[in-house]
């Protein structure tokens, strides 16, 4: 087929077409291309732009396509680069001269940028969705396994005791936030820069409200040229990936450490683990490492998108074709590891004596022994001092806190009295009673408030149809 008109003699080198096509990747935007052909054809034929007739033969002829496409059977050809032309070119094989009047005052850069936005919203509600199931998991499991105390760290070495809930409603905050970044963004991507034409607009008198109101937006693009050389939208996305997945890695990693014989917090079900194939006795994490792993290309398609974009004057330019399939991996690979990652963390078990003799034998209620010097008059440094030369004497005689007796604590400092022994992870966690803190109070205050936000975000999801 002759793709470009009058204006050619020669047929393209082969190698320059396949290096040209974007049929390979772009295929998968066939439904929002088809329904912005929809909108616009039907907005042509009511502003008298084309007739009625033209308009009902190309929706229904479009109608056709889409359903060949969603049964297999559409041949995608390389010779028509790509999926707006291949659209284009079938409607024209099956429908005549009708389909000749769709792409009035109607360019690929306006209709690429519109399909690539309607997709990325698509796209927006399926990883916010994801990221609420794993969060809602969280909450289930900081609900169920409340009141468990673990080892909190610092410098990956033990700090201070807090409860596991507390620890799982961390990561619930990360997603909380990577939520909010990704249906913020929505709003940016939710604009139709249909109407733009090639960059200058069009001779027509388009309705371009009429266009983004049949295909569910909620603006149009404010400048032509801006409209068909932005993908600001696509690097929201990407960034918010990207970061996305860096806090599942942190998780992850911490499943893995969990599961070593040396932590032994947790046990990975068999369904979400792999064994050794020459070491029996091996059960191996991968789905953790694969996830911690995946982020490496995640963020290499942030960066990929950004130097993109960095030298491309105005407006639309080819290297913007590159956009798409860094976008879909990186929004297939998220969505992947989400849905991994959840069903990975629902069915571990968990294993509270090993997390509560982390807690306790390691020394973790130093700063609660400190805090009770100065309870007692004492100042904090001096406190800290104190308590110091106790942990000292203690690891010297290969004893823990509760090993030592009140002579023993006494020789520290005459102001221990018997209370002081009563200090445990428990009374040290009941301590830190401070909004946000580890106090078994708080973390129930704040396993409800993560549902109301949750319901917040399902609220969310269902206005845009999910
Ligand atoms: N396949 C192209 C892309 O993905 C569509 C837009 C082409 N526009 C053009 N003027 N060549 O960017």
């Amino acid at each position: 087929m002759k793709l470009w008109g009058g204006r050619f003699e020669k047929p393209v080198n082969q190698i320059a077409e396949e290096f040209g096509a974007s049929i390979p990747f772009d295929r998968r935007l066939y439904r929002e291309d088809i329904a912005g052909s929809t909108a616009h054809a039907r907005m042509l034929a009511r502003q008298g732009i084309i007739s009625n007739e033209d308009a009902e033969k190309i929706v229904a002829g479009l109608e056709r396509i889409r359903e060949k496409i969603d049964r297999g059977e559409f041949n995608f050809r390389l010779d028509r680069e790509d999926i707006h032309l291949n659209i284009e070119a079938e409607l024209a094989a099956d429908i005549g001269e009708a389909a000749g009047r769709l792409h009035t005052g109607r360019s690929r850069n306006d209709q690429v940028a519109l399909d690539f936005r309607l997709y990325a919203c698509r796209t927006i509600g399926q990883t916010v969705d994801r990221i609420m199931r794993l969060q809602e998991t969280l909450v289930n499991l900081a609900e169920k396994w409340h009141g468990v105390i673990m080892p909190g760290y610092t410098h990956m070495q033990r700090a201070q005791p807090v409860l596991l809930s507390h620890h799982l409603l961390a990561y619930f905050e990360m997603f909380q936030r990577d939520a909010g970044r990704f249906s913020d963004c929505y709003g940016r991507t939710d604009v139709s820069p249909l109407g733009s034409g090639a960059l200058a607009g069009v001779p027509y008198p388009l309705d371009r409200d009429f266009v983004a109101a049949q295909l569910g937006m909620s603006a149009v693009s404010r400048n032509s040229m801006d409209s068909v050389s932005d993908r600001d939208f696509l690097v929201e996305y990407l960034a918010a990936a990207a970061l996305c997945a860096v806090h599942l890695s942190r998780f992850a990693e911490e499943i893995i450490l969990w599961s070593t014989g040396e932590f032994g917090f947790i046990e990975l079900d068999d369904s979400y683990s792999t064994g050794s194939s020459i070491m029996p006795q091996k059960k191996n994490p991968d789905m953790a490492e694969l996830v911690r792993g995946k982020t490496g290309r995640m963020v290499g398609h942030l960066t990929a998108a950004l130097v993109m974009l960095k030298g491309l004057p105005l407006s639309y330019n080819k290297d913007m074709q590159e956009d798409k399939e860094g976008f879909f991996d990186a929004s297939d690979t998220l969505i992947t590891s989400l849905t991994v990652f959840e069903g990975m963390i629902a069915t571990m078990r968990i294993k509270p004596e090993a997390m509560a003799k982390g807690a306790d034998g390691s020394f973790a209620t130093a700063t609660d022994l400190a805090d009770y010097l100065v309870g007692k008059g004492l100042p904090f440094r001096q406190a800290h001092e104190v308590v110091g030369k106790l942990v000292r004497y203690a690891i010297d005689h290969q004893k823990t806190f509760s090993g030592l007796t009140l002579v023993e604590f006494k020789e520290f400092s005459p102001l221990f009295e018997e209370d002081a022994m009563r200090i445990t992870p428990a009374t040290s966690m009941a301590a830190r009673n401070t909004y946000g803190g580890t106090a078994p109070a708080q973390v129930t205050n704040a396993i409800a408030a993560s549902r109301t936000l949750l319901d917040e975000t399902r609220q969310w999801l269902n206005g845009l149809g999910f």
